[in-house]
C-alpha cells in the first residue's frame, strides 16, 4: 500500500493517538499483547519497555524509548534462530527495517537496530540460528538445518514474524519495509530479493559475501598464497605497508589527482617488479624478493582455474591496508578462511588445506550448503513488485574482493537486459574508492554513507541527514517518492568522528561510472563530475 508522505506521517500519528486514548504503548509492551501471533513454533522470551537513553545489554547506547522483543523460533527439529525486534514508543515512523549480519557471527546486529531506532523503524534482526563469533564456522558442522537458517530461513522467519508482530503492537499496518546489511548482511540482502521479493519494498545491500560457493574458497586460496609461514615467498605482514606505498607512488596520480584515494584501481597498470632488492637497497623489510614478488601477481590476479574457469576476482591495488584478513595465518594447520570447507563441505574439522583444489569449489557448487548462495541473477519478480535496491563496494576491500559485486552486477544485467528489463529503474550499484571492507578508509578517502555497521553511537549521516548522503534515506527517497540516487555523497569526518566534523566529500557514481575530478578544491562535491570508466 502506499501514502503519500504527509498522510503517512498523520497516520503513525493517528495509530499512536488512538492506541493512547485506549492504552498506552509502554503498557501493551507485556508478553500478552503478542501472544496472539506468536505461531506455535515460536517462543516470545521477553517484551520490556526501555526508556529514553538507555544503555542496551550493558553494551548498546539507543535514544527513543523503545519496547524490546526477543523471540526464539524453531525451525526444524535440529534448530532455531532468535530474532530481537526494537518498536520505538513515541517516535514510529510507520516504517519497518531488517539488518543482516557480517561473516558467520550469530549474534543480533544490536548496534544497527539501535540506529534503525533513531530514524523512527521498528527494527528487527536476528543471530542467525547459532551462536557464536563471526569468524568461526564450526557451529555448522554436521548441521545441515543451522546451515539453512544462517543461509535465509532465519532472516525470513524473522522478517515475517517481527512484521506481524509490529502490526499487532501498533494496532495498524507498516506502510513500508526495508532492509540493510553490509558482508554477510550484504548477501542476505540479494537472498532475499530472490527468493522473497515481497519481503522488502527496499534493500541496501553493501560488501555482499553472495557468492558463498566461490568467495569462502578464495578466502582460504588467498591465504595459502601466503603458506607456510617460513617459505621463501612469504610476505610478511611488516611488508604490506612498503607494497602499499609503492601502489600509491605508482597509481595515485592515474585518476588525475594525488589525493591518497586511487579511484580506479582496475586503471592502474601496477609493476610489482619495482618493489625487488637489489644491490642498493637489500634489507628485506624495504623491498620484495623475486619469490615473494610471485605472490605479489597471485594476489593481484583473478583464480582462474581447470580449464581457464574464472572462480574468483583479485583484491584491489589500494586494498593493502587490509591485507592481514586474507593473508595472515596464525599458523599453518588453522589458516584463515578455511572453515567453510572443514565444516560446511567436508564436515571434517581436520581437512588440510593442501587439499584444497578446484574439486572444492564444484563440490561446493554442486551442495550450496544452507542455499546460502545469492546467484539468481534473474531478480525480475523484484523488479515487478516495484522493490528497490541499492548495492554498493569499497574499491579498498581486503576481505571480499571488490570485483565479485562488478561480477554481480554484470550477471544482472545479463539475466534482465535481454527481457527488456531497465536495470537502472530498479537496482543501482556504487563502488567506493578507498572504502575497506564495509567501514573504514585508505587515507582520507571519505567512505561513511550511514550504511549497516558504519555509525557506532551516531546514526545518519550528522550536519547531512538526507538523501543525498545517507543511503538509508536515499532508498526510502526512491521507493516512497520515486526519486532515484544519481549519485550518493560520501563522508569522510576527521577521525571518523562526526564530533570532530568533516574534512572530505565526494560523490559516488552509479555504475559504471566514477567520480572524475574537474577542478577546484578536491574535498568538495562540486569538484567532481561522474563519468563513465
Ligand atoms: C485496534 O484498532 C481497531 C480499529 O482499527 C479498534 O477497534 C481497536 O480497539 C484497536 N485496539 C486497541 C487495543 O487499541
Ligand atoms: C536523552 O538524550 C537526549 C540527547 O542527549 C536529550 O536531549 C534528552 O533530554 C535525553 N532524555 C532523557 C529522558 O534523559
Ligand atoms: C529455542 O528453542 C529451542 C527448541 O526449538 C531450544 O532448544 C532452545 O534452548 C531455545 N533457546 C532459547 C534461548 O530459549
Ligand atoms: C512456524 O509456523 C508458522 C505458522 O505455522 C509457519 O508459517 C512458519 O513457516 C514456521 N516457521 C518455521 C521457521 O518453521
Ligand atoms: C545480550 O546479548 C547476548 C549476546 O548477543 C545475548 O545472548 C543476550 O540474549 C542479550 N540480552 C538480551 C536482554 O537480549
Ligand atoms: C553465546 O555465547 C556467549 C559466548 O560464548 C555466551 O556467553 C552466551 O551465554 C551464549 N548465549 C547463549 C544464548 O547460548
Ligand atoms: C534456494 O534459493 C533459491 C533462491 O535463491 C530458490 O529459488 C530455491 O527454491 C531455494 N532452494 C531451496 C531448496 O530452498
Ligand atoms: C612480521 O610483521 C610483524 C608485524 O608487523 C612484525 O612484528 C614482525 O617483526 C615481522 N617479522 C619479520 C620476520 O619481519
Ligand atoms: C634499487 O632499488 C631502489 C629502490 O627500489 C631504487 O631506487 C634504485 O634505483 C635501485 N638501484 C638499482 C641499481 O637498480
Ligand atoms: C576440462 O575440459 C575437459 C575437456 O573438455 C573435460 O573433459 C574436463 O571434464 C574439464 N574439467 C573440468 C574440471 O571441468
Ligand atoms: C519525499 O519528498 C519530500 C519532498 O521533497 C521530502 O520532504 C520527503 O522527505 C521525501 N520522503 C522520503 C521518504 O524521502
Ligand atoms: C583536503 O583535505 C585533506 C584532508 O583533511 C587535507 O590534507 C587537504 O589539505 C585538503 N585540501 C584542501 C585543498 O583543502
Amino acid at each position: 500500500m502506499r501514502f503519500p508522505l504527509t498522510a503517512l506521517f498523520s497516520l503513525a500519528v493517528g495509530v499512536q493517538a488512538a492506541l493512547t486514548a485506549a492504552q498506552s504503548l509502554e503498557s501493551r509492551c507485556t508478553p500478552s499483547t503478542f501472544s496472539s501471533v506468536i505461531p506455535s513454533n515460536a517462543t516470545l522470551i521477553y517484551a520490556v519497555p526501555y526508556a529514553e537513553n538507555t544503555t542496551f545489554n550493558g553494551t548498546v547506547a539507543v535514544g527513543p524509548a523503545f519496547c524490546a522483543v526477543y523471540v526464539n523460533v524453531t525451525s526444524s527439529a535440529s534448530s532455531a534462530f532468535e530474532f530481537g525486534l526494537w518498536l520505538p514508543l513515541d517516535t514510529w515512523n510507520g516504517r519497518f527495517i531488517a539488518y543482516g549480519n557480517g561473516g558467520f557471527i550469530g549474534e543480533v546486529a544490536w548496534t544497527d537496530m539501535a540506529n534503525g531506532l533513531s530514524y523512527g523503524f521498528a527494527a528487527v534482526s536476528t543471530n542467525t540460528g547459532h551462536n557464536s563469533t563471526e569468524n568461526t564456522g564450526a557451529w555448522a558442522l554436521d548441521a545441515p538445518e543451522k546451515r539453512t537458517d544462517w543461509g535465509w530461513r532465519a532472516m525470513h522467519g524473522s522478517v515475517s514474524l517481527g512484521k506481524e508482530l509490529t502490526t499487532a503492537f501498533y494496532n495498524g499496518s507498516i506502510a513500508y519495509s526495508y532492509y540493510a546489511g553490509c558482508s554477510t548482511g550484504g548477501r542476505q540482502g540479494l537472498k532475499s530479493a530472490q527468493m522473497f521479493p515481497d519481503d522488502f519494498d527496499g534493500i541496501v545491500a553493501g560488501s555482499p559475501a553472495w557468492w558463498t560457493t566461490h568467495l569462502q574458497q578464495w578466502n582460504l586460496k588467498v591465504s595459502t598464497y601466503n603458506l607456510p609461514n617460513d617459505a621463501p615467498y612469504h610476505i610478511n605482514e611488516s611488508l604490506f605497508s612498503v607494497i602499499a606505498d609503492e601502489v600509491f607512488r605508482q597509481c595515485d596520480a592515474v585518476d588525475g589527482l594525488e589525493d591518497g584515494i586511487i579511484t580506479n584501481p582496475y586503471a592502474c597498470d601496477f609493476r610489482p617488479d619495482t618493489l625487488l632488492c637489489n644491490s642498493t637497497v637489500a634489507n628485506t623489510s624495504t623491498c620484495l624478493t623475486g619469490p615473494q614478488i610471485d605472490t605479489l601477481y597471485k594476489i593481484y590476479g583473478d583464480w582462474v582455474d581447470v580449464n581457464q574457469t574464472f572462480v574468483f576476482p583479485h583484491l584491489t591495488l589500494s586494498s593493502e591496508a587490509q591485507w592481514s584478513i586474507a593473508l595472515v595465518n596464525a599458523n599453518e594447520s588453522d589458516p584463515s578462511g578455511i572453515d567453510y570447507a572443514r565444516y560446511f563441505l567436508y564436515d571434517d574439522p581436520e581437512w588440510p588445506w593442501q587439499d584444497l583444489d578446484y574439486a572444492t569449489v564444484q563440490l561446493a557448487d554442486e551442495l550450496n550448503p544452507g542455499n546460502a548462495t545469492a546467484w539468481d541473477y534473474d531478480m525480475s519478480p523484484f523488479y515487478e513488485k516495484g522493490g528497490k535496491l541499492i548495492h554498493y563496494h569499497g574499491l579498498a576491500d581486503g576481505s571480499i574482493a571488490t570485483g565479485s559485486s562488478i561480477y554481480f552486477w554484470n550477471h544482472v544485467q545479463r539475466a534482465l537486459v535481454p527481457q527488456g528489463v531497465p536495470v537502472s529503474d530498479f537496482y543501482r550499484f556504487f563502488l567506493i574508492p578507498g572504502m575497506q571492507h564495509c567501514v573504514g578508509g585508505v587515507n582520507d578517502a571519505p567512505w561513511y554513507i550511514a550504511g549497516a555497521g558504519q555509525g557506532t553511537g551516531f546514526y545518519s549521516v550528522p550536519g547531512y541527514m538526507d538523501a543525498q548522503h545517507d543511503v538509508v534515506l536515499a532508498i526510502m527517497n526512491w521507493v516512497e517518492n520515486g526519486t532515484a540516487p544519481d549519485t550518493i555523497i560520501a563522508t569522510k569526518f576527521l577521525d571518523d568522528e562526526p564530533d570532530e566534523g568533516v574534512i572530505v566529500q565526494r560523490p559516488l557514481c552509479q555504475y559504471p561510472a566514477l567520480a572524475k575530478y574537474v577542478s577546484g578544491d578536491p574535498n568538495v562535491t562540486t569538484s567532481f563530475e561522474c563519468e563513465e570508466i
